[in-house]
């Protein structure tokens, strides 16, 4: 059996288990006499080859517990469109070819790439400019439709029922309505699953798109029947029927989702007449230490990822469909976002518990 070289990289935005699934990669690759190198920053460290190093047993001791990633992560850093700004003009450009050419001189047999919907599309690329790649599927928001669930997402989780458990006693003691953010992108996974475990009384996701006036008839049904407080749980992508994402604009030219709570904690002052207050959970969610679910999960990514890359199954992302990981292909895995089904049991869970959707 060829004793494999192995890179392994962490991309885009950091997730609660990334090192839990490096601490898997490199364990169960050492103990089969492969060899494992870390690449830095994500995708810029293919490109930059002081940011590689190798993966010890010592580097990787005691960190199954820890949020980020001893390797850092980047979400800037695609070889296959480095944007470059010149003169105020923005352009994109193609560096994969010494990627590639990095790759192959450095001698690795393939890359594991830990990432979510937008490192994987990178990894997909690139396993098509003949990078051999398998994929682990990395993100809080839970989007990706090729597994029961990404590791990062239970976490996140547990974070924003927290918040929303915290929040009740606010709302309860000033009579108040508390709209609270939550992350997912253009997917309600987390806003809806916090929202039904934290007993929120109005959720919003993006496959919804809802109703000011639906959303305040569930406040003042609530104020009629003598709850005089409400929670409202809003993700970031929740759309008024006919409206637009709400986004913020970064310095660098490009927007990102934001701001939502706000617009509807205004309206509902508006309308209702009802001291309401937002608030946006924002990285929060992405920090702090896996639960133990998020930990077997991303540990159980990890060492189901090197038994691929022993079988030789490049070009595939790890998935878990319970009670086994399995291999799907990398192209297969990123081609579509797993949206909250509208007819599935999570929202009918909801709307039989009194929640309401604002539609
Ligand atoms: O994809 C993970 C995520 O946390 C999204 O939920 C959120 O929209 C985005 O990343 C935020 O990205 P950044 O950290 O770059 O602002």
């Amino acid at each position: 059996m060829k004793k494999l070289r192995i890179a392994v990289n962490t991309g885009g935005g950091d997730a609660p288990g990334l090192n839990a699934v490096l601490r898997a990669v490199t364990l169960t690759a050492l103990n089969r006499g492969f060899e494992v190198i870390g690449i830095r920053k994500g995708y810029l460290g293919l490109l930059d080859t002081s940011q590689l190093f190798p993966l010890t047993y010592d580097a990787v001791r005691g960190i199954t517990h820890l949020g980020g990633s001893i390797l850092g992560t980047n979400n800037r850093g695609n070889p296959l469109a480095v944007r470059v700004v010149e003169n105020g003009q923005e352009r994109f450009v193609d560096v994969s070819d010494q990627a590639v050419e990095t790759f192959r001189r450095l001698r690795f047999d393939g890359l594991i790439a830990i990432g979510g919907d937008g490192s994987l599309k990178i990894a997909n690329g690139l396993a098509q400019k003949g990078i051999p790649i398998i994929g682990v599927p990395k993100t809080i928001d839970n989007d990706l439709a090729a597994t029961l669930v990404t590791f990062g997402f239970d976490t996140a989780v547990a974070t924003a029922t927290d918040a929303i458990d915290k929040l009740h006693s606010t709302a309860e003691s000033h009579d108040r309505v508390l709209v609270v953010e939550l992350m997912g992108r253009h997917c309600g996974w987390i806003a809806i699953s916090a929202g039904i475990a934290g007993s929120a009384d109005v959720i919003l996701i993006p496959e919804i798109p809802f109703r000011f006036d639906k959303v305040c008839e569930k406040i003042m049904d609530r104020e009629a029947s003598g709850r005089h407080f409400s929670i409202v749980v809003c993700a970031e992508g929740a759309t008024p029927v006919g409206g637009e994402i709400t986004v913020v604009a970064m310095t660098d030219g490009r927007d990102r989702l934001g701001g939502i709570a706000d617009k509807v904690a205004l309206e509902i002052e508006r309308r209702t007449g009802k001291e309401t207050r937002s608030l946006t959970l924002g990285h929060l969610q992405r920090g702090g230490q896996p639960t133990a679910f998020d930990r077997l999960l991303s540990l159980r990514f990890g060492a189901a990822a090197v038994r691929l890359a022993e079988e030789g199954r490049w070009g595939t992302m790890v998935a878990y469909d319970p009670p086994d990981m399995v291999a799907v292909p990398l192209e297969a895995a990123v081609a579509s976002l797993k949206r909250v089904p509208l007819d599935g049991d999570i929202v009918r869970t909801a709307r039989e518990l009194g929640m309401s959707f604002g539609d």
